[in-house]
């Protein structure tokens, strides 16, 4: 926790005042969430800021951080998000949270995309997290072969009994792959499956990683 803590706080410092600022999901983002927030409220920093999920806007609003309308977002500074594995080339795997349409969608309307994880995330092949895809609810047993005929081993996310749904009505397949050679036509042969929205490789996309260790050391890539 503490790792990730220090990450969020030092992605934090590059929030100046009057940016427009894309807000990650999941527990490393609601680090930054909240230093942010604490700038707002104690310092007084001028900045509005769109959500990648219904949590982190909830969480958002709690702090007092001004939420702007998407239709008024043209380019974001920047946005700050975590991820479940980070590669040499900058190459993510994201959607540990469910969150990753949104966080697709957000990120790529950010001039900077800066990812906060702690060392355990920090790999040299994806692969070994589960590569999460959404999918729709609309004849989802159809897609799911297509995804098993692509090589993975794929579950159904649940929320207990029931399966989980993300923000946007969908369902997730967490799809483990093995090593993932060429995570850009990996990306590219999910998305031409009808039924799939979007999956979790976010390719090219990150501008900085930075990495927060257990010791209390914070480096970047
Ligand atoms: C949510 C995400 C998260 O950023 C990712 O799962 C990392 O989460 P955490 O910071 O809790 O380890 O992609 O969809």
């Amino acid at each position: 926790m503490e790792s990730k803590r220090i990450a969020a706080e030092k992605a934090v410092e590059l929030v100046k005042d009057g940016m427009k600022i894309g807000l990650g999901t999941g527990s490393t983002a609601y680090w930054a969430i909240q230093a942010i927030g604490r700038l707002v409220k104690e310092q007084g920093l001028g900045i509005q800021a769109v959500a990648t999920s219904v949590q982190s806007e909830q969480l958002a609003k709690e702090w007092g951080i001004p939420m702007m309308p998407f239709a008024e977002v043209d380019m974001l500074d920047l946005t700050i998000d975590g991820a479940d594995e980070v590669d040499a080339e900058l190459n993510l795997i994201k959607g540990g949270g469910g969150a990753l349409l949104r966080e697709k969608i957000v990120a790529a309307a950010s001039k900077q995309l800066i990812i906060i994880v702690d060392e355990s995330k920090d790999v040299q092949q994806l692969g070994k997290f589960p590569l999460p895809v959404e999918i729709v609810p609309f004849a989802y047993e159809l897609t799911v072969k297509k995804l098993q005929q692509l090589g993975c081993e794929l579950k159904l996310r649940h929320n207990g009994e029931e399966l989980f749904v993300t923000d946007n009505g969908n369902y997730i397949a967490d799809c483990e792959f093995g090593d993932i050679k060429d995570p850009a036509a990996l990306h590219d042969d999910l998305n031409r499956i009808p039924g799939v929205v979007d999956n979790g490789l976010f390719i090219d996309m990150a501008s900085l990683v930075i990495i927060g260790s257990a010791d209390g050391e914070i480096r970047s890539k």
